[in-house]
């Protein structure tokens, strides 16, 4: 059900969960301070109680309400990527629910780079939090098309366009010991990106999954199974003969454009009368931006009988 800015602001208000746009894909938002809010956002992903949300916030001054004595290497990430596709991970603040960090002394935060979420989080006059608004492991949503296909009539949604970078944010921690940004999740912040701003201080180095407990094997996956082979003729081996009807995922070799038409192409091809979606990693390059993509498709395809 779509509704507009003033019943978003309103649902909020409520304590109710609405679906929201933001740069990266749509967010189910809820306001920080409500545990009926965070708990509706859990149920309605049926997502696990482990895996924490991202808070977002629309001001610079709220970093200093919500992280415990930031270091000076937050702010300077903060002044150059916000408003943007980077999550920022670092020691909380007692007020911040346990629900929200899933019991941990973290929480992760970032600064959506959309008008209208930046709006309603400003009137609502206090953060929310907001994971991506699909279910649990499946594709995120980049329309409010596709998270009215997700969640039906149960979840209202505001309508603020297609997302401009398609995926979800770089989230990063902050090792202040040992002077190290690591990154959780790749996207379209880069590490060179980061190491612009924070080197040689400090060293910008990839995390693995258990740092961060959303980022799990498999994830972002379609309806429909996507196979990711090397050559196209692969196709043809007797693995793929008990599928008979398969299409090819393609993507524009313009990382910018392949991020934002990523999900949605998975999303559609789910729907046609086929057995499997298939991606000829050959053809794409691997390097930048698409190192972030090539993420999302690895934890989003099941894997080649070896
Ligand atoms: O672009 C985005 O980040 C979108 C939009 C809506 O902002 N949100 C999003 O949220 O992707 P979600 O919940 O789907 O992913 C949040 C990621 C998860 O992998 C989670 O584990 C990680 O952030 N995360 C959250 N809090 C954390 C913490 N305290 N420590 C480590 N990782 C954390
Ligand atoms: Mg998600």
């Amino acid at each position: 059900m779509k509704v507009n800015f003033n019943q978003a602001l309103s649902l909020l208000q409520k304590n109710e969960v609405v679906a929201i746009p933001t740069e990266t894909v749509y967010g189910l938002a809820g306001s920080i301070t409500s545990e009926d809010a965070l708990r509706k956002i859990f149920e309605t992903k049926k997502r696990p109680f482990f895996d924490p949300l991202i808070v977002h916030i629309s001001t610079l001054d709220d970093i200093d309400k919500i992280f415990d004595n930031p270091p000076s290497v937050i702010k300077k990430l903060a002044d150059t990527f916000w408003p943007g596709p980077l999550t920022i991970v670092f020691k909380k603040q007692k007020h911040i629910s346990n629900l929200i960090t899933a019991g941990l002394p973290t929480v992760a935060v970032r600064m959506p780079n959309h008008k209208d979420a930046l709006r309603l989080i400003s009137k609502l006059r206090k953060p929310i939090a907001a994971p991506s608004a699909n279910i649990f492991m499946r594709t995120s949503p980049t329309s409010a098309f596709h998270v009215e296909e997700e969640f039906g009539e149960k979840i209202p949604v505001f309508d603020g366009g297609d997302c401009q970078i398609g995926i979800e944010s770089t989230v990063i921690g902050i090792d202040s010991h040992n002077n190290k940004l690591e990154i959780y999740r790749p996207g379209a912040i880069l590490k060179s990106d980061l190491e612009k701003v924070v080197s040689p201080e400090f060293q910008v180095v990839y995390k693995n999954s258990e740092s961060s407990p959303g980022q799990l094997k498999n994830h972002y996956q379609p309806a429909k199974p996507l196979f990711v082979v090397s050559h196209p003729d692969e196709i043809f081996t007797p693995f793929f003969d008990k599928f008979s009807k398969k299409m090819e995922l393609v993507l524009p070799l313009d990382p910018l454009l392949a991020a934002r038409q990523l999900y949605a192409v998975m999303r559609s091809l789910s729907k046609e009368n086929i057995d499997l979606i298939y991606l000829v990693e050959d053809k794409y390059p691997k390097d930048g931006l698409w190192e972030s993509l090539w993420e999302r498709i690895q934890k989003a395809s099941t894997p080649l009988p070896s």
